[in-house]
This record gives C-alpha cells, sequence and structure tokens, in this order.
C-alpha cells in the first residue's frame, strides 16, 4: 500500500501538463526529505501537513507568469488570475456544498475565526449580547470569546463528557433570547472527537442563533455539507489539507444573511469583510489542495483509517493503556487522531523519550497531563505506524520499570489504599 501510494502521487504529478507558453512544471514531483538529514518520523498532521506535490505545481505558474494582481480590473493580468481566484473559490466552496460566493480568504483558520467570534457579536451588539462556545476550543476562539467580555458580552463555556463531546440538552438551556452566536469546533484538535454539527445547526436554527464552527481540522476530511447542518460560518485552514501555509477562509451565509463588522477594513475585497490584495498563488494552492482533497476523500480516508486501527490496536495492546476519544460511537471520532495515555508514565517523560518521533503533546480532556496525540495523513506510511508501534511498547516498557508505583502495582498493591504524606 506504501509503494502504491507513492507511486499515486507520481501518476497523478506527471499527469499535469504544463500552462501552454511555460516550461516550468515539476512534472515528476514527490516528496524529497532527503535534503534535511535524518529527522524523527512526522506524526504531527494536526499541527501541519507537508504540502502536496500537486499544490506546488498548480502555485509555481503564479510566481512566475501569472502575477497580475487578481483586483486590477482594467487589463488582462488582473483578468487572468482573478480567474483562477474564482475558480480555486469554487473548489473550496465545492468540499462544503457552499456557494462560491460564500467563501471569503483570510490568512488562516486563527483569522477566520476570529473574525467569526468578534465580527458578528460586535454588528448585532445593539440587541444581543450573548456568545456560547466549549471549554475544549482552539485557543485562537477561546481568546477571541475572552476579548469579547471585555467588550461587556456574556460567554457561557460549555463542558465536554469523558469523549469530549458537549451536550446538546447543555446547549439548549444555555441558549437566551440574547445569544447572537454558538461557535462549536467540528474536528477537535487533540482528541479527533467530532462534534453533533447537524444537531447543534439545528438547534441554533430552530432559536435563531448564528452557528460557526471552527473546521480547521475537518474540513475534506468528514462529509460537511453547510446546508444541510444549518452552519452559518465556518472556518478553514489551508495548511492542514497538504495546501499551503499563510492562507485559509471563512465560510459566510448569504442566505439567510449573516452580517458582521470586518476586523481588517480597506479597499472592500472579498464582499467588504477582508481587505488587502489577495495572494493568488496561496489562493490557487489551497484551491487545489481542496480540489484533491474533495476527489480523493474516499481514498485517503480508508487508508487512514487503515492505519489508524493499526496504530490503535498496537498502542492498546500495551496493558494499562487508555484511549482518549470517542469509543462508543466510530462516527463520532475523526480516526487520524489518535491519543492515548499510558498509566504510570508520566506524559512528558514518554515525549522526551520519543525523539525519534514527531508528535504533539495534547492535554486530553480527561486528564490535565500531556499525552501524545498521533497524527497521521495521506503521506503517512505504513512502515511508519510499524516503527512506532514499536517504540512506543519498548519505552513504554522501559520508562515503567523506573515507576515506584508501577513496580507497587506489579507486587498486587491497590494504590487506591495507600496513605500518601502531604509534602
Ligand atoms: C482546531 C484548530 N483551529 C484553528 C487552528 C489555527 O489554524 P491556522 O494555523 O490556520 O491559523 C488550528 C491549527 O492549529 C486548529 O487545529
Amino acid at each position: 500500500m506504501d509503494g502504491e501510494l507513492h507511486h499515486k502521487t507520481q501518476i497523478e504529478t506527471s499527469s499535469v501538463q504544463p500552462p501552454e507558453g511555460l516550461s516550468i512544471s515539476l512534472k515528476n514531483a514527490t516528496r524529497d526529505d532527503s535534503l534535511y538529514g535524518t529527522r524523527p518520523i512526522y506524526l504531527d498532521v494536526q499541527a501541519t501537513t507537508p504540502t502536496d506535490p500537486r499544490v506546488l505545481d498548480k502555485m509555481l505558474q503564479f510566481y512566475t507568469g501569472l502575477y497580475g494582481n487578481p483586483h486590477s480590473s482594467t487589463h488582462a493580468y488582473g483578468w487572468e488570475t482573478d480567474k483562477e481566484v474564482e475558480i480555486a473559490r469554487g473548489h473550496i466552496a465545492d468540499v462544503i456544498n457552499a456557494d462560491a460566493k460564500e467563501i471569503i480568504f483570510t490568512s488562516g483558520a486563527t483569522e477566520s475565526n476570529n473574525m467569526a467570534v468578534k465580527g458578528v457579536p460586535r454588528f448585532y451588539s445593539k440587541a444581543k449580547k450573548h456568545i456560547i462556545t466549549t471549554q475544549t476550543e482552539h485557543k485562537c476562539v477561546l481568546d477571541s470569546a475572552r476579548h469579547m467580555q471585555d467588550e461587556g458580552f456574556d460567554v457561557t463555556y460549555l463542558p465536554v463528557n469523558q469523549e469530549g463531546l458537549i451536550s446538546l440538552d447543555d446547549l439548549k438551556n444555555a441558549i437566551r433570547k440574547d445569544t447572537v452566536l454558538v461557535s462549536i469546533m467540528a474536528v477537535n484538535n487533540e482528541i479527533g472527537v467530532i462534534q453533533p454539527l447537524k444537531e447543534i445547526g439545528k438547534i441554533c436554527r430552530e432559536n435563531k442563533v448564528f452557528f460557526h464552527t471552527d473546521a480547521a481540522q475537518a474540513f475534506g476530511k468528514i462529509p460537511i455539507d453547510v446546508n444541510d447542518m444549518n452552519i452559518d460560518l465556518l472556518s478553514i485552514s489551508s495548511h492542514k489539507i497538504y495546501g499551503p501555509k499563510g492562507i485559509g477562509a471563512c465560510y459566510v451565509r448569504r442566505r439567510p444573511r449573516v452580517r458582521m463588522i470586518p476586523i481588517i477594513t480597506g479597499g472592500g475585497q472579498e464582499r467588504g469583510l477582508r481587505s488587502g490584495t489577495l495572494a493568488p498563488p496561496l489562493v490557487a494552492g489551497f484551491g487545489e489542495a481542496a480540489r484533491l482533497i474533495k476527489e480523493e476523500m474516499d481514498y485517503d480516508q480508508a487508508w487512514i483509517h487503515k492505519l489508524s486501527n493499526k496504530l490503535k490496536d498496537g498502542l492498546l495492546s500495551i496493558p494499562e493503556t487508555q484511549y482518549n476519544g470517542c469509543l462508543s460511537d466510530p462516527a463520532k471520532q475523526y480516526a487520524g487522531c489518535v491519543n492515548v495515555s499510558f498509566a504510570y508514565v508520566e506524559g512528558e517523560s514518554l515525549l522526551m523519550a520519543l525523539k525519534d518521533i514527531a508528535l504533539s503533546s495534547g492535554s486530553a480532556c480527561t486528564s490535565a497531563s500531556l499525552e501524545p496525540s498521533f497524527g497521521l495523513g495521506r503521506f503517512t506510511t505504513e512502515a511508519e505506524v510499524d516503527y512506532v508501534i514499536n517504540a512506543i511498547q519498548l519505552r513504554v516498557e522501559f520508562l515503567r520499570k523506573m515507576s515506584p508505583l508501577w513496580e507497587m502495582v506489579q507486587d498486587g498493591i491497590d494504590l487506591n489504599t495507600i496513605e500518601w504524606s502531604g509534602h
């Protein structure tokens, strides 16, 4: 399968024809890491994904021939880049069944989240003063919400259960007459749990409250339909889908219209919601990444599921190991994110012992300690997963041998019966 995947990338890339009149093209692009010496195995796709070579292929034209400003409406240089920008916008909209006009380009999901969580409540601030979000959002949503508290808004931070899911009853009970916005992430970046978007959207629509979702980890990875799910605003990041860094988008519904006060003002680009000259190489790369992730979603997800099951089985075969995420319903868990706690091993010590594997340490919702979060993606290989399973099994065993607690448990001592001294 590894070979197949690699082969696939090559075939696809070599089928890309250079644009007429241009001689430059990465016709035989493959991911080449050979220039950088020995590096750890990359299992941190939640942080960022490697750029797909086919995406770079698309971007290169804009650094050479197609350099016009897409907002220059008086000549062909502007028209040709503008045409490509609109094609890219269409590819991004297609992934979530939106209209291309509803896609607003930004610098990334952080900006999109700021735009939604600050911009919408500010617009409606005369009549409405309440925002609902969750305790497990990404920092940029939590921080935006705190800013709104400083501006006089009330914010309810919904708790999550053991599996990381919010309760729909909690949400219903939290909605007030003056609630303007509910912001609940789609896929959690630390444990991969998927919130019930459709049910949340239904509750929000019934109560005439706008629904924003941070879909940085979800876009192109789980099926999302903004109309079926009644989503009014949705944040996207290009570098989480094998696209370039420095670009993202905010889906902003047109009917019923969502209004907001823009964070960045100026020339009135992007429906007046985000001024500034667009970066066509980034826009086109993002569009291509979106086109590919939609087209290859089934293939990517089948591959990621296969690797995820193998990794999960391998790690959970280690005694006293706990999976953090949603086990009760596989439909509510994104397979590409595997977060596991190993009892009697400090998360931090384990991460220190795993210098040959690039991982994120997220705090799982069930504990305050840092747990390794394994991120699997399009370019992860089976050999890498095999290596990681073996390395973790050996290092957990090694660290436990040094743990007095583990020794006591092996000797049959029930740790709950011990009276620990207070210092
Ligand atoms: C859930 C979530 N939201 C927002 C972001 C921020 O995205 P960006 O890097 O595009 O600003 C990330 C990435 O770290 C994320 O995982």
